[in-house]
């Protein structure tokens, strides 16, 4: 397992434009969870649910990756195996940044994809709307098919790979997120040598866990980030 657990959420995608959840102004105030990302949206608010995951999908094609995500797919590309880029973001900047599908963890899903609700299949349909791929069934099994994204509630099965990085990596790097969904603590607690970098302290996060706290955008704390990588693998 890697050496290096990097660990994003949305603000590392804020500066290209995507609004996070809980900043001032971000999603959760323009729409509520409970309707359209729930465990029970699709049985409640299909319409609803689609239809925002149909805007927020075909907003991501006018969007570029940032400083932040290259310099972290370059990192990647040089070191390999060493580092591991997990992200709670549903974007596709670190793959527009250069990383292929199998080079990040997208542990709350992929924005550019649909599931089949029944088989499970998942198909890449880029940033078309739902109903346009295949009238929204399944080309395998003709169930209906959903956003490929975890819902509040569901189950999230990549963070059984997130766990194993933390247990092996021995520095951690978090970077755009509250920790108010993936507990960072107890990962701080655990690997002790750690950088977080927020815009500024969130409640759900004791940043004197961390080795080194950056309040800064990703995209000016990005340098001294990749500095200490390197220097911790060479
Ligand atoms: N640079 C660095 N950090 C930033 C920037 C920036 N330019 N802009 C915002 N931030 C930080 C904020 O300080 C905040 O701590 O990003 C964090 C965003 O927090 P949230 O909006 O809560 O996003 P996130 O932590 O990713 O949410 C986790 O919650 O809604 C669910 O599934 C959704 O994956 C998401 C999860």
């Amino acid at each position: 397992m890697a050496k290096v657990l990097i660990l994003s959420g949305a603000g590392l995608s804020a500066e290209s434009g995507i609004s996070t959840f809980r900043d001032s102004g971000g999603l959760w105030e323009e729409y509520d969870v409970s309707v359209v990302c729930n465990y029970d949206s699709l049985q409640k608010n299909e319409a609803l649910t689609i239809e925002f995951y149909d805007k927020r999908r075909a907003e991501l094609s006018s969007k570029e990756a940032n400083r932040a995500h290259k310099v972290l797919a370059e990192l990647k590309k040089n070191y390999g195996e060493d580092i591991a880029i997990i992200t709670q973001n549903v974007d596709n900047l670190f793959e527009k940044a250069g990383l292929s599908n199998g080079e990040v963890i997208h542990l709350h899903g992929f924005m550019t994809e649909l599931r089949c609700q029944s088989c499970e299949e998942v198909f890449e349909i880029g940033y078309e709307k739902q109903k346009n791929f295949h009238d929204g069934f399944c080309p395998s099994c003709s169930s209906k098919l959903r956003p490929n994204i975890v819902f509040f509630g569901e189950q999230a099965p990549l963070y059984e790979k997130l766990s194993q990085h933390i247990n092996d990596c021995q520095l951690l790097v978090v970077l755009g997120t509250s920790g108010e969904v993936v507990g960072v603590n107890e990962m701080a607690r655990y690997v002790g040598n750690s950088i977080l970098n927020n815009l500024e302290p969130s409640n759900a996060i004791e940043d004197s866990l961390f080795s080194k706290v950056l309040y800064m955008r990703a995209t000016e704390a990005i340098d001294e980030i990749a500095e200490t990588i390197e220097e911790f693998l060479s």
